[in-house]
């Protein structure tokens, strides 16, 4: 089932040709970072209207990469939620568009279930080569796992029983900031740049973390959900009262303490749930599972634990859209499909457990 899958949730306009077996025909993304970069984040209105200037382009791209024509398409996926409304919306329509025009079945994909399935990916092996770890194909991964997604806009720990909604359920999620988020805001204040987690990244594998030994966030042992805001005010305050840091060792040493604290919650925990779960299988996803130190430390701890780690190749954790339409390939490839007059939503249908921000707070810092 040939799919072609379109993501525009956030900040990346992105086409990608995937089949029902996870191989990846062409995977085609174009971030908008530069665009955003100046004002320290992404302004949601320049982000829809990049997506309406590159949407076209993108689409024709990964058809050309994957040496295939309009003809060649059997189906398309696309992200319907959850993202920016403006965004998702040039997606979506491009998306249904196409599916008129040329009489094919469209299913609607969250960009949740996307993360959670991207490890699956098969990706010919020019396209993985730079990762550093073992390539999931290497290793079988079932159904049980536990995933731990890790992005931007996320941060939260599922039972995966299967690649449906209602085989997803949510054990855990952040109260506040996503990983990914306190990362970025990190970076900000720190004076970095934007994106922040991989500049942090960078800078944190020269320093050294007992320099600012951050307090772990949400500590109470039963407790799977996170709390960022408490590392990310640690770092603020920091600032406010000694000044941003001077040197590139100072730089570095606090990009380290927060990254190994950040790092120590998000292994922590997700080990902890594989063990209550009773699976034998942890898997990785979303931008910040690009993290060399969460990587490393996750390796560490489920090797310690018993448990197969499985992390998608870096192209496989950020953004894409060969995850949107693997998922929706699985859909068509049962003969779903999903009536033309779905719509958009800004916040997942993956089941939630965790309230944000109200409720006692469990020693935020
Ligand atoms: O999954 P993603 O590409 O987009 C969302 O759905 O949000 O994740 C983007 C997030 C950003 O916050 C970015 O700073 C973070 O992932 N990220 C990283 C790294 N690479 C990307 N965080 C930590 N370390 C990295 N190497
Ligand atoms: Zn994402």
């Amino acid at each position: 089932m040939l799919t072609l899958g379109i993501e525009s949730s956030c900040d990346e306009t992105a086409a990608a040709l995937v089949d029902e077996s996870g191989l990846v025909h062409a995977d085609v993304v174009r971030s908008q970072v530069a665009l955003h970069a100046p004002y320290g984040g992404i302004v949601p209105e320049l982000a829809s209207r990049d997506h309406v200037r590159a949407i076209t382009l993108v689409i024709r791209e990964a058809l050309a990469r994957a040496g295939k024509s309009f003809d060649a398409l059997e189906g398309i996926a696309v992200t319907a939620r959850p993202g920016l409304s403006g965004a998702l919306l040039v997606g979506v329509q491009a998306a249904k568009g196409l599916a008129w025009a040329r009489g094919l079945p469209i299913v609607a994909v969250d960009h949740l279930v996307g993360h959670l399935l991207a490890v699956f990916l098969r990706r010919p092996a020019a396209a993985s080569a730079s990762t550093a770890h073992p390539r999931p194909e290497e290793k079988t991964l079932a159904y049980p796992f536990v995933a731990l997604l890790a992005s931007g806009g996320h941060t939260a720990i599922y039972r995966v029983d299967g690649p449906d909604l209602d085989q997803i359920r949510e054990l855990g999620a952040t109260r506040d900031d996503a990983a990914g988020e306190a990362f970025d805001k990190v970076a900000k204040v720190i004076g970095l740049g934007y994106p922040g987690g991989p500049l942090v990244d960078r800078l944190a594998a020269q320093g050294n973390a007992d320099r600012f030994p951050i307090p772990p966030p949400m500590a109470r042992r039963d407790s799977l959900e996170f709390s960022f805001s408490g590392v990310k005010s640690f770092v603020a305050r920091h600032v406010a009262e000694h000044g941003k840091p001077a040197t590139d060792a100072d730089i570095a040493d606090l990009c380290a303490g927060f990254q190994r604290t950040v790092v120590g919650s998000l292994v922590t925990k997700t080990v902890r749930a594989a063990r209550s779960e009773g699976v034998t299988s942890v898997v990785l996803a979303g931008g910040v599972a690009a993290n060399r130190e969460l990587r490393k430390t996750a390796a560490e701890a489920c090797a310690a634990a018993g448990l197969a780690l499985h992390v998608p190749p870096m192209a496989s954790c950020t953004d894409n859209a060969a995850m949107i339409a693997y998922a929706g390939a699985l859909r068509l490839a049962r003969g779903e499909s999903d009536d033309l007059s779905f719509g958009t939503a800004t916040r997942t249908a993956l089941s939630r457990v965790t309230r944000k921000g109200g409720g006692p707070r469990t020693r935020a810092r």
